[in-house]
């Protein structure tokens, strides 16, 4: 007779069976790097802005613990219509990746590529009306698309003269991935990996980052650009167009509530690199149940990143990072 349960007996009987498998190396930290003082996150406990050492020094204990990688973000001292500290020499993230590659050589470091950090609009790119640009057939205060392009590339070429090994261009601006892969190889950085944010929504839950990257739009939201909620054939359409572009990786963003997205892009691509974002949302909601006493912090976290890998996905974007690979550790 069938008896599903013989196979769950005892816990090595469990481990061999086992399906999944989740490992520190299967993980990205995140990690917000500030040119002002060291400032705790409010609405994601356990997250701090760093400044540039106590990045480096985070970065050694996260490669000792075994974390697969850090996602580099800056909080510039200064912001401007164009977001120029996004591709100055010595802005925050260069001077971070600097630091981290000197640190600790072996750890891989990646970088976000965007503007809305940089930004005084908090946009992910040129906006219509601003800084003496005007496109009369659009409206005014739409992200315009191949303007931006040409300053993706160039962020992306400094990230990478700094000594960025993958960059991730997170701006949903169409063109983004060809446009980077176009200006890396030009600058003799062919080697470095593009790690697109391809599936990216236009998410209530990217709300504590906001917080934590000072990255808010002034004005609007972010809809002309990133994808609808409702949609998941055109993230199919999405991923199709950065593979094409020359893409070395997939995401779809958020996690949670997106794996369905996710499963789908393993079906779909099934040889292609796929990463997902448990963003700072997910994140925040699982801290607040934990601080009211209503989750076990542990189980609930190691289950989330267990369900992101049994839908497909390759590599976790998590800020749990560090405590999952303890927990790992046994
Ligand atoms: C944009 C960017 C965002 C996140 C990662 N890159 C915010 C946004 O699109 O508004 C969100 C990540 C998170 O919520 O954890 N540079």
């Amino acid at each position: 007779m069938i008896r599903l349960r013989r196979l769950r007996t005892t816990t090595g009987l469990r481990a061999l069976v086992r399906e999944t498998s989740l490992e520190a190396s299967h993980l990205v930290a995140p990690l917000f790097v500030t040119a002002g003082a060291r400032r705790e996150v409010a609405s994601m406990p356990g997250v701090e802005q760093l400044p540039v050492a106590d990045a480096a020094r985070e970065a050694e204990a996260l490669h000792a613990l075994g974390v697969g990688a850090v996602l580099l973000f800056g909080i510039p001292a200064a912001k401007d219509a164009r977001g120029s500290g996004a591709w100055a020499a010595d802005g925050i993230v260069q001077q971070a990746v600097r630091a981290i590659r000197a640190a600790v050589p072996d750890l891989t470091v990646i970088t976000d590529v965007c503007l809305c950090e940089y930004t005084n609009h908090g946009h992910c790119g040129l906006v219509n009306g601003r800084d003496g640009i005007s496109v009369p057939e659009l409206p005014d205060g739409y992200v315009l698309n191949d303007q931006t392009l040409e300053l993706l590339a160039r962020i992306a070429v400094t990230h990478a003269q700094a000594g960025a090994h993958v960059v991730a261009p997170s701006a949903m601006i169409d063109g983004q991935v060809g446009a980077i892969r176009t200006a890396l190889d030009a600058a003799g950085f062919a080697h470095v990996s593009i790690f697109s944010y391809s599936a990216k929504y236009a998410s209530a839950f990217y709300g504590p980052f906001r917080d934590a990257a000072e990255g808010a739009p002034l004005f609007g939201d972010r809809a002309s650009h990133q994808m609808d909620v409702g949609n998941a054939r055109e993230a199919m359409r999405e991923h199709a167009v950065d593979l094409a572009e020359g893409a070395d990786a997939l995401m779809v963003k958020p996690g949670l509530a997106y794996l369905d997205v996710v499963r789908e892009t393993r079906q779909r691509f099934p040889d292609a690199v796929i990463a997902v974002y448990n963003v700072s949302g997910e994140y925040a909601m699982v801290k607040a149940a934990v601080r009211a006493g209503w989750l076990d912090e542990r189980r609930s976290t190691l289950e989330i990143l267990t369900a992101m890998r049994r839908a497909g996905a390759d590599i976790i974007i998590t800020y749990h990072a560090k405590d999952a690979a303890r927990w790992l550790r046994g």
